[in-house]
């Protein structure tokens, strides 16, 4: 039996209206905020992400899908969706009349991570972009969307974590210090953040290891050393955060894994996580992660635009609401169960059903069993208040029998008249 690859899920039916009713509200409040949405492809250039994540990052060392298509260009599963938006805002000159765009775009993403809680080798967001504004507005907008996603989810007491890691200005003096802060300490650090000195210094700030997380406890802050500019913008986002009560801990020691970075960044997540070292978090890890990335749009060949965007992970989302124990509220239910016995009450259902999808009224059926009983079972399971039963006497007739699930009291009504006697009772 040949099973699925690790790392890999199924969404069954069952959990898929999970799925469903997250992605609803989610697409509600976007629609609210001006988000429309732009669908892109799930295989790029591996070069796309190689520049804009970063050389040095562990996606593109270590964790990309990427293979020689048969003509011998690289390929890669894309690990996440910001680099492929901003492709095709520059692509297909979305900036052209109007620099302002406000993306989202909901699907898989791929990355090799090594399989665990919150982990998954193929994992869904919903990644929002708003290119075109360098104002700190719509970074704070961007938190703030989020947040009332989560909220509107029914997932309350979220942490929003908050930093601001520079920008050209300011960051390389920044590196300069940090660098020769942890050069005098290197003999403590762990291999990979000995490495990662050399590489890419700020991820070190971000190290679980207990004795790196010591030394870094001491280092010298990022926010302490911001230019002009980059101080400016971080206070016009806190203070707009303060403005709504949006509540957020500034985290100095965030700097988030990819490259291409600047100025504010943010991660949001579940009441019980904690980033804490030793100890192990129940939801663990961000549901929401995010930032400003203004030189990413000229990197990848387009304007100088500046641009911020976060995306939500599906997965970690749906394991905060099931530790909550928060059901889904959109669930496979229908108020009318159609149940039918013999071939003549089985095609006159057909024409039934028929009218009431014109109708525009739900009605569940279960034309793949035959006994009544295993039928109205089925009534229950879809919660259904009305359970319309059309046997071979009825079909014969042209009437058919309504059953109140709750009270159990049944009534005959002439065939043609079924449609409007439950539009009527279903409005009452
Ligand atoms: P990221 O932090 O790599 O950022 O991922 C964002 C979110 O995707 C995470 O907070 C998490 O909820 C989810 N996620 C990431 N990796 C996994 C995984 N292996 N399994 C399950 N869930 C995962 C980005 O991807 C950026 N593109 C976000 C962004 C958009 N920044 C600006 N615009």
């Amino acid at each position: 039996m040949i099973q699925l690859i690790r790392g890999f899920r199924d969404i069954l039916p069952g959990e898929s209206e999970r799925w469903q009713a997250i992605e609803d509200t989610a697409r509600a409040v976007l629609s609210d905020f001006g988000f429309r949405e732009i669908r892109i492809p799930i295989l790029e250039a591996t070069e796309l992400f190689t520049r804009s994540i970063g050389e040095n990052t562990d996606i593109v060392e270590k964790e990309m899908y990427t293979f020689e298509d048969r003509k011998g260009d690289f390929v890669t599963l894309r690990p996440e969706a910001t680099a492929s938006i901003v492709r095709s805002y520059i692509q297909h000159k979305l900036y052209a009349g109007d620099p302002f765009h406000k993306l989202f775009t909901t699907g898989p993403m791929f990355r090799r991570e090594r399989p665990q809680k919150g982990r998954y080798r193929q994992f869904y967001q919903i990644s929002i972009e708003s290119l075109g504004s360098e104002s700190w507005i719509i970074d704070a907008q961007i938190i703030q969307i989020f947040y009332n996603i989560l909220q509107e989810l029914k997932l309350k007491n979220l942490i929003v974590q908050i930093n601001s890691i520079g920008d050209s200005q300011c960051r390389p003096y920044y590196k300069k210090l940090l660098v020769s802060y942890f050069k005098s300490r290197e003999q403590s650090l762990c291999v990979d953040c000995r490495r990662r000195l050399r590489e890419n210094p700020l991820r070190v700030l971000d190290c679980k290891e207990e004795k790196c997380q010591r030394i870094v406890s001491q280092a010298p802050q990022l926010i302490d050393h911001l230019c002009e500019s980059c101080h400016r913008h971080f206070k016009g986002v806190l203070e707009f955060l303060d403005e709504i009560e949006l509540p957020y801990q500034l985290n100095p020691y965030l700097v988030r894994g990819l490259d291409y970075y600047t100025k504010t960044v943010f991660e949001i997540f579940g009441e019980n996580a904690t980033k804490t070292e030793g100890e192990e978090p129940s939801v663990g890890n961000a549901l929401v992660a995010g930032g400003r990335y203004d030189n990413l749009i000229k990197l990848l060949g387009g304007e100088d635009t500046k641009a911020t965007g976060a995306a939500m992970g599906m997965e970690r989302v749906i394991a905060a609401l099931k530790l909550k124990g928060i059901k889904s509220s959109k669930s496979a239910t229908s108020p009318i169960f159609l149940a039918q016995l013999g071939n003549l009450a089985k095609r006159k259902s057909l024409k039934l059903l028929e009218d009431f999808r014109k109708a525009k009224i739900q009605v569940a059926e279960s034309f793949g069993r035959d006994s009544l009983k295993a039928q109205l079972k089925m009534a229950d399971r879809v919660e259904a208040q009305y359970a319309l039963i059309l046997g071979q006497q009825e079909a014969l007739d042209g009437t058919i029998i309504i059953r109140d699930m709750k009270t159990g009291k049944q009534e005959t009504v002439k065939l043609e008249k079924t449609v409007k006697e439950m539009q009527r009772r279903l409005k009452k």
